[in-house]
């Protein structure tokens, strides 16, 4: 592979005109599904382009084949009026093409140095990471891009380790650098340190492409934005000519609402629903998770726990839930110490869980839609009497419930693996909430879902607290917490670090704690 073009593969001259990359009519299916419909997309150099859509329309699709990873069943690619051909990431690499995926490829053992200087060619025999070191410390001056190139990657934070990713990427030459939602890990005033630093890469005349779902960010960062939907193309535009709503319009396909409204919960007959004390536990990995966690969750109130994912948010919900022990501290439920309980007693006093991971914690993928609503429940009336399960029953209830929480099914036969993303949720939130709980916890309950998913979820989360539920409503996505919450809890290296109202909280004051700042913590 060449890493300059100067010509094309006939050996005319370039085209100084052709934008810096066009794909053109590339169609990709995977079994049963088609991820990309003829797309055709151009990038200009020294832009930021957005390639917008939810999720499953095909971005990450259609950069992975740019990226070499994917070859497309139809299309072309063409740099700079030259039409490419390319087999791997390799190639891609040697083509100036760079891409930082959602999950990351570093090395943990090694240092920031060498995971750059990894696989690298052209370096000299003798202390070959002196002279990567020195290039990193100046690029990441250049680009306000802080990193500490002798620190081993275990040390860095989330963000850190995004920083080097990218900074390996422009270390190879990267004149398209690829970012597959980047912001999902970070917190806000990391994203705006990493909005700075694509200005300054555009600004060199290089070109983003910034995947994203997000409409906030598309206004906020991008030149032009590519909608996509369901594998196609909806339109190409200049942000200058765009706003929120047509955006998702486009991305959806038709009108939504960004309104929601919270009712305020009349505070008598208030009863504390949840109370965690001083609570201790262990990761997987043996390391102190939570390290003295304090809250309460009175009824018809929704306690938001924000943070970036991996701070003790997972095993506090599992401690709750009785999935995983304590080592010291308590969890009392509606007056009871169920500290150390198992999952099924603590279900059985009246909690929900909608899981993190649904489709190994919240169904049995291969069982039908109307077993899973009745998962748990079966050995109950009015599904059971005695060994018995009663058929007629379950279908009533089963039919009743898809029709009242919505959940698109072709039959109650169905195997649940087979819903969208969305469907599953519902049908996860159907079965938990028919048994009226008292006490909801719901780990990232839209995460990765479609915007009318997403907005059908939080509803049913909305009544549930007018019902008068206590609701803990673990999430990453601020906004969501923003929407939903009465308090605000922001939880950072296993410990609650601060604890708001939802009227005093803010982006900035949240993205503060969610990178460790102490803030007052509000004794409520
Ligand atoms: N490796 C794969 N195998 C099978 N199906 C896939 C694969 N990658 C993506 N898909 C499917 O292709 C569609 C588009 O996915 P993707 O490109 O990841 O969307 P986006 O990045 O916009 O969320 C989805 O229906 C997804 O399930
Ligand atoms: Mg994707």
């Amino acid at each position: 592979m060449r890493s300059e073009i100067k010509e094309n593969s006939r050996g005319d001259p370039l085209d100084k005109f052709a934008p810096l990359l066009l794909m053109q009519g590339v169609t990709k299916h995977f079994p049963g599904v088609l991820a990309n419909d003829n797309v055709t997309l151009e990038v200009q150099a020294g832009e930021v382009h957005a390639l917008l859509g939810e999720n499953g329309a095909g971005k990450t699709t259609l950069m992975n084949i740019l990226y070499g990873l994917y070859q497309p069943d139809a299309g072309k690619i063409i740099l700079q009026g030259n039409p490419v051909n390319i087999r791997s990431p390799r190639d891609s690499i040697a083509l100036g093409i760079g891409m930082v995926h959602q999950h990351f490829k570093l090395i943990y053992r090694h240092t920031v140095t060498e995971n750059v200087a990894l696989g690298l060619k052209d370096l000299p025999f003798w202390f070959p990471t002196r002279v990567v070191e020195k290039e990193l410390r100046e690029m990441s001056e250049r680009y306000n891009f802080p990193v500490e190139p002798r620190a081993p990657l275990w040390q860095l934070s989330v963000g850190e380790q995004q920083r080097v990713e990218i900074l390996k990427t422009l270390y190879r030459g990267a004149n398209i650098l690829i970012l597959d939602e980047p912001t999902s890990v970070l917190t806000p005033q990391e994203s705006e340190n990493l909005f700075k630093a694509l200005y300054k890469i555009k600004e060199e005349g290089k070109a983003v492409i910034f995947i994203t779902h997000k409409l906030e960010e598309v206004m906020k960062i991008a030149d032009r934005v590519t909608v996509m939907r369901k594998g196609r193309v909806v339109k190409t535009l200049p942000v200058a000519e765009a706003d929120k709503n047509s955006l998702s319009q486009m991305m959806v396909g038709r009108k939504v609402s960004f309104q929601f409204s919270k009712k305020a919960v009349p505070p008598k007959d208030k009863e504390e629903m949840l109370v965690v004390k001083d609570l201790y536990s262990l990761s997987d990995r043996n390391y102190t998770a939570l390290k003295g966690v304090s809250f309460t969750v009175q009824s018809g109130e929704i306690l938001g726990i924000a943070g970036v994912s991996g701070n003790g948010q997972r095993e506090l919900v599992e401690v709750i839930t009785g999935l995983r022990s304590a080592q010291k501290g308590k969890v009392m439920i509606r007056g009871q110490d169920l500290t150390n309980y198992s999952a099924r007693r603590v279900e059985k006093t009246g909690v929900a869980h909608i899981p993190e991971d649904r489709l190994r914690m919240g169904i049995v993928p291969e069982m039908s839609v109307s077993n899973n609503l009745i998962l748990r429940h079966h050995y109950r009336p009015p599904f059971a009497e005695g060994p018995f399960l009663k058929i007629r029953q379950i279908h009533s209830f089963a039919n009743q419930v898809i029709e009242e929480y919505d959940i698109l099914t072709p039959s109650l036969r169905t195997p649940a693996k087979l819903l969208s993303g969305g469907n599953i949720q519902k049908l996860i939130l159907a079965r938990e909430l028919s048994s009226k709980p008292h006490l909801i916890v719901a780990a990232h309950p839209t995460y990765g879902l479609d915007i009318a998913a997403t907005e059908q979820i939080r509803y049913l989360l909305l009544q549930q607290r007018e019902g008068g539920a206590a609701i803990l409503l673990v999430s990453g996505d601020l906004e969501e917490i923003m929407a939903l919450s009465d308090r605000i809890a922001v939880m950072f290296e296993g410990e609650i670090i601060g604890l708001l109202s939802a009227s005093e909280a803010n982006p900035e004051s949240l993205g503060l704690m969610m990178a460790g700042e102490h803030q007052e913590v509000l004794r409520s």
